[in-house]
């Protein structure tokens, strides 16, 4: 027997119906506030991701599917959307016309990490981003977004974490003091954050080796070395947030994974997962389009952890198995045959229906129906056939009566409804 990969899982019908409906709240909310759905191939060049995400992340040095395909190019399978999308923007030049473009994305995404539960090696991602605005309102729509569809999706205790990582004016004053400190605690870091100190700074705040994180539990706060136009751009963004309701606490240590970011950048954590506290994450991310060879666009952007929310409102609300309309109990070859073209017909109607084809006695027919939760049974044998009637069971009520068999679509289509 051949197993699936370790970290890779099989979402089966039963649990499909539970993301199909968080698909479906996801979706409306974000179409009423104009972002339209894009999709993008899962595999990219390698040099994409390693440009965008950052060579010194863990994401790019550790977790990425990456392989030679037979003519030596390197690929790899996405870890996430943003810089796909992003290549998606730049080559179609979908800036020149407007270069405002809000867009969403549900797929899966691939990083090789430790699998636990609520961390997969292959897991979804609704991922939703802005391009073109650089006013902080669209940073307050982002997380209000996020707000919204917790709320509707009944998982309350998630909370919205908030920093700014400044930008490119801001930032080497800051470096300049992490570093000042990074400097005393050098003997304390692990091997991997002394070789990132020297490279990128900041991710040594988010190493999450133990002695690393004591070492910098006293390190400088981004937010206290904001350049005026990075404070005025956070202020608003709080206030707004404040205005419209939406809690959140400040995380001065919330620097996330990926390297592109400047600016916002947020979480939405909740306690209900264990170690994976992360729901969501998202950030600004204003240099990255024109890094990777696009015109100078501000962008912003978050994901949600799919499988993560999934977990949440499946606890939250148990699977509720949603049953089909009518089963069809035939009895014997001939009512067989008639019984498999009104199930055509019906289900062409509209009406989910299902029958049995093993020519199994009634009795185990209706334990079949039971199964599947069907509302009502039609039983045709064929003594009904002869007289043109058949018997229509509501599995709730007990109730049996009998039906013509001419104009039985119609006739069931109605009482279905009932
Ligand atoms: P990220 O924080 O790496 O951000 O991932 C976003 C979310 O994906 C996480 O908060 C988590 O819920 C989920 N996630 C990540 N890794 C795993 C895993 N191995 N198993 C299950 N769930 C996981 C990004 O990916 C950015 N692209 C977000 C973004 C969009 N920023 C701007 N635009």
């Amino acid at each position: 027997m051949i197993h699936l990969i370790r970290g890779f899982r099989d979402i089966l019908p039963g649990e499909v119906e539970l993301w199909q409906r968080i698909e479906t709240v996801a979706k409306d909310l974000f179409e009423h506030f104009s972002y339209r759905e894009i999709r993008i191939p899962i595999m990219e060049k390698t040099e994409l991701f390693a440009r965008s995400i950052g060579e010194d992340t863990d994401i790019v040095e550790k977790e990425m599917y990456t392989f030679a395909d037979r003519k030596g190019d390197l690929l790899t399978l996405r870890p996430e959307a943003t810089a796909s999308i992003v290549r998606a923007y730049i080559q179609h030049k979908l800036y020149a016309e407007d270069p405002v473009r809000k867009y969403y994305l549900v797929g899966p995404m691939f990083r090789r990490e430790r699998p636990q539960k609520g961390r997969y090696r292959q897991f979804y991602q609704i991922d939703v981003e802005a391009f073109g605005v650089a006013a902080p309102y669209i940073d307050v729509q982002m997380i209000f977004m996020l707000h919204t569809l917790f709320n509707r999706l009944g998982v309350g205790d998630t909370q919205a974490h908030l920093n700014s990582l400044g930008c490119p004016q801001c930032r080497p004053a800051y470096r300049q003091a992490l570093m000042a400190l990074l400097d005393k605690v050098h003997a304390q870091l692990c091997e991997d954050c002394r070789r990132r100190k020297a490279r990128n700074p900041l991710r040594v705040l988010d190493c999450k080796v133990p002695a690393c994180q004591q070492a910098v539990a006293d390190a400088p706060a981004i937010v206290d070395y904001l350049c005026p136009e990075c404070r005025d751009h956070f202020d608003t963004v709080t206030r707004s947030l404040d205005a419209l309701q939406v809690p959140f606490v400040l995380n001065k240590r919330l620097v996330r994974g990926l390297d592109y970011y400047t600016r916002t950048a947020f979480e939405m954590q909740t306690g209900a997962l264990g170690a994976q506290s992360a729901v969501a994450g998202g950030g600004r991310y204003d240099g990255l389009i024109e890094a990777l060879g696009g015109p100078p666009t501000p962008a912003i952007g978050f994901a949600i952890g799919f499988d993560r929310l999934a977990e949440i409102v499946g606890q939250l609300q148990g699977s509720a198995p949603s049953g089909i309309g009518l089963f069809i109990a035939a009895l014997g070859p001939a009512a067989q045959e008639k019984a498999f073209m009104w199930l055509s017909r019906l289900g062409d109607q509209g009406i989910s229906v299902e029958m049995d084809f093993a020519g199994r006695s009634l009795k185990a027919q209706m334990k079949r129906a039971d199964r599947l939760g069907a509302g009502h049974v039609l039983i045709l044998g064929d003594a009904e056939l002869q007289k043109g009637m058949a018997q229509l069971r509501n599995m709730t009520t007990k109730e049996q009566q009998e039906i013509a068999l001419d104009g039985l679509v119609e006739t069931l289509a109605r009482e279905l409804k009932k």
